[in-house]
């Protein structure tokens, strides 16, 4: 099986299981899947907030969990990814994140607490599918302006590494940052507003 199909096998059922995937550190690099995670039944049936240790991920690689029945990413951004997010605001529908798509505390250009690390929720903000990774080595596929980001096969919606909604997209926002906080340097917890914040 080639890694394109190992991909996209794996991507089907990121739904449903929980992942880490290599989400190309740099252009052209392959996007490898490293380890498979669940929550515990009880967690998920209660819809509880998800503690994910990021101390193992690697600049470039991407954890897929699950959080009430909704797949949650976890990047480590690398540096190639936060530059980017400078070079494209002008293309994007809400480049500063006005509209309320995420806590107050990620209202700012990575729409996160720690600009390295993106928390976000994996779901197209025009019917729910889910939006796939592609890298900058796509950009030949994507159109010459491509930089990296996510992108909707559904319905063809766009989105930068800060889950920012391309102009023109059918989608009407940006992606959902949900509620988290750090618990400790390498740990966060997702689902859950630090206390008072
Ligand atoms: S569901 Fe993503 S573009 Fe329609």
């Amino acid at each position: 099986m080639s890694d394109s199909e190992k991909i996209d096998n794996t991507r089907r059922n990121l739904i449903v299981a929980t992942s880490v995937v290599g989400a190309a550190a740099g252009a052209g690099a392959a996007i490898p899947f490293v380890a498979s995670w669940w929550p515990s039944e009880r967690a998920k049936a209660a819809g509880a907030p998800v503690e994910v240790d990021v101390s193992r991920l690697e600049p470039g690689e991407m954890k897929v969990i699950e959080w009430r029945g909704k797949p949650v990413w976890v990047i480590r951004r690398t540096k190639e990814m936060l530059e980017s997010l400078k070079t494209v605001t002008s293309r994007l529908a809400d480049a500063k994140s006005d509209v309320p798509q995420q806590p107050e505390y990620a209202k700012n250009e990575a729409r996160a607490l720690k600009a390295e690390v993106m928390v976000m929720e994996g779901v197209c903000t025009h019917l729910g599918c889910t939006p796939e990774l592609r890298g900058a080595e796509a950009r030949a596929e994507m159109g010459g302006d491509w930089s990296g980001g996510f992108y909707c096969v559904c319905h063809g919606s766009k989105f930068d590494y800060a889950g920012r909604v391309f102009k023109g997209s059918p989608a009407p926002t940006n992606l959902v940052v949900p509620p988290h906080t750090y618990l400790s340097e390498s740990t966060i917890l997702i689902g859950e507003d630090k206390k008072g914040a």
